[in-house]
């Protein structure tokens, strides 16, 4: 018999609904779910933590415990990203302790645990916390092609983890690019290794040959297979729950659910799936085999899809989807995978906007010296010097990375409660992972985004008429006439508009290229500003993104290449260099502000 693990309520739609589902959309369903006798379900953490508090003024948490409450007879598990927990970077080891413990208590029973790098220095104080709390431990490793990622090296690390106290062991094919041979040799490489617990096969149909992958792995003996529900699962989602369980159907790996109570929890997503159609697109759901060549998990995929459209450099898909694997090579194979996948995929975007290393992100200078782990390949000196200079060899690290950071947990703390904005211990963790959009969720200060229910419009035709018209002048306020009907329009900066009294996100409104120009009143125009002289030049932002801290002062005096400020594009932190040499004029941009490609930062003179 082969059980399945359910994705749908946290993979499924990290892949194909850019991680908006909203706990309000997954509660009504979960008695249903609650009774086909899953193995486990997938709920919570990885890119989800991250989307409520961000994108759906969601308490993250508080999803946690419905959820778990509402999925009473099933074990309810959460993806665990290692010393990065929810997030992309490493937090010291009280962090990652606090966090398990308050996940536990919060009832997250199952805890899978991975390292980007499968570096198993930084799984162990999950994996142990998790032990000592009392939760079921899934070790995973994430499942990668490369010269030096072969079976015997999957099996020795797997091996390892079982020594490490893990109940189950995970393949984590984020890509979905395992071949039939792979899952097969891998799998039974354990069972002939003397591995005892159960073997977990986690896919995506990206490639469209994971169907024959999961075959192979039951033949091989594989215990349990990730699925989601067929409505969500598109082409970088899950293989669909109701079509393994009825492949499997009257075979020795039978699982033994109800194909109807199936089909009932499939209708309830179909029209989940139409309720999310602004988030639909296209590249996520179709078959793409050239993942086996560019190796980009459909998480990151989505991701560069989005945001190469958002800065309309949509064109450059192909190009980056090439630059991928040559940056990889040259990184030493690191698994494409949150947070090396983010690191990767914003240096190759770099990379073909401005040439190869004309600009190295900070993510890179880390990873090159070793603060996310080990990188699993050799990586050439003519890189590493490339990327810290020629004193690169001072600046390499050797040791676990989290070992060199301070405790944060009571600091933390104490901060918050300065600022008066203590509520439960859970918040402390929210506030420390996301320092900056974490403050701003506790403060009360996150608008949920728009989705299709708060459409002012009934019918679905004239929604899409709509969505494509408009193009305003901010600010702006008045009436609207769009087919008959009268609508209040406000519009104060470039980011949100307000239609009949209702605040929404312009970009996620107008998802189709919508146009917003500021229109500057004379006074402003001709306000002289006294300050040092020269040939003005202005520095743009590289890429669209948020403001998250500025590194000058008008009047400072700066050097080429000094930064300027920190841009957040792609969850990723971008230095805004100086051009050239010379003196700070002015500040056109605040901390916190969202800027689109090209718009204004600052003015220099010299
Ligand atoms: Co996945």
């Amino acid at each position: 018999m082969v059980d399945l693990h359910d994705q749908t309520l946290r993979d499924a739609h990290q892949s194909v609904l850019a991680t908006r589902l909203r706990t309000e959309d997954m509660l009504p369903i979960c008695d249903k779910m609650d009774q086909v006798g899953f193995d486990s379900m997938e709920i919570w953490g990885g890119a989800t933590f991250d989307a409520c508090i961000r994108y759906l003024n969601e308490d993250p948490w508080e999803r946690l415990n419905k959820l778990s409450d509402a999925l009473p007879n099933t074990r309810v598990q959460m993806l665990e990203r290692a010393m990065n927990i929810v997030a992309y970077s490493n937090f010291p080891d009280d962090v990652v302790k606090e966090f398990v413990h308050l996940a536990y208590k919060n009832g997250c029973e199952s805890f899978r645990i991975f390292d980007a790098l499968n570096d198993l220095r930084n799984m162990r104080i999950p994996i142990e916390k998790a032990k000592d709390e009392g939760a079921h431990v899934q070790g995973s490793l994430c499942y990668t092609i490369s010269p030096i990622h072969t079976v015997e090296k999957y099996v020795e690390k797997f091996k390892k983890l079982e020594n490490m106290g893990c109940d189950s062991l995970c393949i984590k094919d984020m890509a979905g690019m395992i071949s039939p041979s792979r899952a097969y040799n891998i799998v039974k490489g354990c069972k002939d290794a003397g591995i005892k617990i159960p073997i977990d096969l986690h896919s995506h149909n990206t490639s469209g040959m994971t169907g024959l992958a999961y075959m192979k792995a039951c033949e091989a003996g594989v215990d349990i297979l990730d699925t989601s529900i067929s409505s969500l699962t598109g082409a970088t989602g899950q293989p669909p729950t109701e079509s393994l369980t009825a492949a499997l159907q009257d075979t020795e790996y039978d699982t033994g659910y109800d194909m109807d109570l199936l089909m009932e929890i499939r209708e309830y997503f179909e029209g989940i799936w139409r309720k999310y159609k602004h988030l639909h697109r296209d590249q996520a759901l179709r078959i793409d085999p050239s993942v086996t060549v560019h190796q980009i998990p459909g998480g990151m995929l989505s991701n560069l899809v989005n945001q190469l459209e958002k800065q309309g450099a949509a064109d450059k898909y192909d190009e980056v989807l090439k630059e991928v694997p040559r940056v990889r090579e040259e990184f030493g194979y690191p698994p494409l995978v949150t947070p090396s996948s983010q690191i990767v995929g914003v240096q190759s975007v770099m990379n073909v906007k401005f040439g190869r290393y004309e600009r190295i992100t900070n993510d890179t200078k880390e990873y090159f010296r070793g603060m996310y782990g080990r990188p699993p390949g050799e990586i050439s000196e003519e890189m590493y010097e490339k990327i810290l200079g020629p004193d690169w060899e001072d600046e390499v690290i050797d040791e676990r990375p989290a070992s060199l950071l301070e405790p944060q947990f009571k600091k933390k703390r104490d901060e918050l409660e300065d600022m008066g904005l203590l509520g439960k211990p859970e918040d402390v963790l929210t506030y420390t992972i996301y320092p900056d959009i974490g403050l701003k969720f506790l403060k009360g200060d996150v608008e949920a985004e728009f989705y299709s229910k708060d459409l002012p419009l009934e019918e679905p035709d004239k929604e899409k008429e709509v969505v494509k018209r408009p193009r305003f002048d901010y600010p702006f306020e008045g009436k609207v006439k769009v087919d008959g009907n009268d609508y209040s329009v406000k519009m104060e900066g470039k980011n949100t508009v307000e239609v009949n009294g209702k605040k929404y996100n312009i970009s996620v409104l107008f998802p189709e290229g919508h146009e917003a120009s500021k229109t500057v009143g004379k006074d402003q125009a001709s306000e002289q500003r006294e300050g040092p002289t020269g040939e003005e030049t202005d520095i743009g932002a590289p890429m669209l993104g948020t403001i998250l801290d500025i590194k000058v002062n008008p009047g400072d005096k700066v050097s080429a290449g000094d930064p300027i400020a920190i841009l957040e594009a792609m969850k990723m932190e971008n230095d805004v260099p100086a051009p050239k040499d010379g003196t700070i004029k002015e500040l056109h941009v605040n901390k916190g502000q969202d800027v689109e490609e090209n718009d204004l930062i600052a003015t220099m003179v010299g």
